[in-house]
Parts: structure tokens; C-alpha cells; sequence
């Protein structure tokens, strides 16, 4: 069917255009679906090489980093509703702009499982890796594997030689990847974990593909016509 003759795709087509003209950034080869809803995407920046799956439900002031990858149906939330003022019906009340909202941060290099929700105010750190249908109302340290409700680390992605030599070797300097390093510890203790009851995962052995691949929103059949024509 032609894709003007077909609402789906006609609606697709122009609502993808018009949300990417208003986000704050976008950068290289980043795609949403575009049956997606972004509320206000000039409160939000994604960057380089940036995958958001299917259905994505975004209403945040929220930064994204380069190379972050989203399972389908992630749900951004980045405020709540008042709630609990006496005398007033929770349906009459309304936050004043966005005083009632926290800006979530998702660090670069970070992926995330099927239906996750994410709340206001968390940073995801670099690397990480968030289970499907996990709830992140807490922030996640870098290169940590972290899952359930409340979302929490489980293992740590990587011994700490390794994500150093990871991290320089994706181009960080040393002393930026000992400041990661550093950081995650502090951070996996800060969450009442602690660090070395943290197994390590590390899939390097076992990974045979030696080219790098990026995925792009065509691989997906479903939305192929419609979404390779969002970024023209
Ligand atoms: C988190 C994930 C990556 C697995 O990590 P893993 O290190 O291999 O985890 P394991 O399978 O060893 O599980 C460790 C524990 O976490 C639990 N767990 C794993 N994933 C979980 C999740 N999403 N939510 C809650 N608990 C989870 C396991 O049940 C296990 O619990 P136990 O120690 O009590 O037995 C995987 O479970 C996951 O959620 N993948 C996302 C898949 C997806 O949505 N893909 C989208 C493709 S676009």
C-alpha cells in the first residue's frame, strides 16, 4: 500500500519529522520509533548513535549519551502529580512549570531491557545494563548489571583492570577511566552493596564477531520504510 493511503505510516511519517525538529539534540544515526510519544522534546537531548525501541513513552527533561540502547516499550517519567493536599481533589492539582520534575541523565554506553521504567531524577551510569521491566527509581553506578523493583546492582561488568583497559581502549584517558572506576566503587557502596560480593561478568571470551556492528532502526522490519525516512 502506498504509504500516504495507509494512516499508520501517513501519521508516523510526519509525527517522527516534527518531534526530531523540536528535540533540544539529536545526534549521528539516533532513531526513535515513530509511533512513539516525546511530551516535550525540546527538554530532550540524545545523542550519537542512540537506539530507542518501539513505543518509547517519554515525558522528562532527560539528556541521553552517545551509543545507549533502549528495549522496546521503555517508559521515561521525569514527575509526578501532587498528591495529598488536604481539600483538594487530586484531579484538580497541577504542578506550577516544572517544579515537581527531576532531570534524568542516562550516561553514554548504557542498555536497557524490555519495559523499563525509569523515574525522575536518576542518573544511569555509563555502561550499565538494566534488566527488562525493571523499575530505575534510584541511580545505577557505571558498568554494573542491575535489575528488579526497586532497580539495584546485582554484578559489576568487568574487574576493575579490565574496565580501565575497556575504557581507555574506547578512547578514555587512564585518568578518566580510574575516576569511573573510583566512582562505581563509591557508588555500589553508597547503594549498601558491597563491592567484591559483586560478581564480575565478562563476555569477552565468548564473543566471536569481530566487526563492529551498530544497529540502526532499519534492521526492524516493522517500521523499515517509515523510519529510514524520519532522518533524510
Ligand atoms: C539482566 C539480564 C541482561 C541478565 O543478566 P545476567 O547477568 O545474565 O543475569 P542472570 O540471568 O545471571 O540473573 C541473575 C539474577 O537476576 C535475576 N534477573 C535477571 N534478569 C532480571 C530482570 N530483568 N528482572 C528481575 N530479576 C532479574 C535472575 O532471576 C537471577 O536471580 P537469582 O540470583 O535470584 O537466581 C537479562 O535478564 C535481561 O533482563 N535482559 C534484557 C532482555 C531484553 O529485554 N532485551 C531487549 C532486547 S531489544
Amino acid at each position: 500500500m502506498n504509504k500516504f493511503l495507509d494512516p499508520v505510516r501517513y501519521y508516523s511519517y510526519f509525527r517522527a519529522r516534527s518531534i526530531r525538529r523540536r528535540l533540544a539534540k539529536v545526534g549521528d544515526s539516533s532513531v526513535f520509533d515513530p509511533l512513539s510519544t516525546i511530551l516535550e522534546p525540546e527538554l530532550v537531548s540524545i545523542g550519537d548513535r542512540v537506539f530507542i525501541g518501539e513505543r518509547a513513552h517519554i515525558s522528562a527533561e532527560m539528556t541521553i549519551g552517545d551509543n545507549v540502547m533502549f528495549g522496546p516499550r521503555p517508559i521515561i517519567i521525569g514527575g509526578d502529580h501532587y498528591f495529598g493536599v488536604r481539600g483538594r481533589s487530586v484531579r484538580t492539582l497541577r504542578p506550577l512549570g516544572r517544579e515537581n520534575s527531576r532531570p534524568i541523565h542516562i550516561e553514554s554506553e548504557a542498555w536497557f531491557g524490555a519495559a523499563v521504567v525509569i523515574l525522575a531524577g536518576v542518573t544511569v551510569g555509563m555502561g550499565a545494563v538494566v534488566g527488562a521491566g525493571s523499575v530505575v527509581s534510584k541511580s545505577i553506578p557505571p558498568f554494573v548489571i542491575a535489575v528488579g523493583n526497586p532497580c539495584r546492582p546485582i554484578k559489576r561488568i568487568f574487574s576493575d583492570a579490565n574496565l580501565v583497559e575497556h575504557l581507555c581502549s574506547l578512547g578514555s584517558e587512564r585518568q578518566t577511566a580510574l575516576n569511573l572506576l573510583v566512582r562505581r566503587q563509591h557508588e555500589i557502596e553508597a547503594a549498601g552493596l558491597v563491592v567484591d560480593e559483586l560478581p564480575i561478568v565478562d563476555q569477552t571470551g565468548s564473543y566471536t564477531n569481530c566487526e563492529n556492528h551498530v544497529y540502526h532502526a532499519s534492521d526492524n522490519a516493522m517500521h523499515k520504510s517509515v523510519w529510514r525516512r524520519q532522518w533524510r
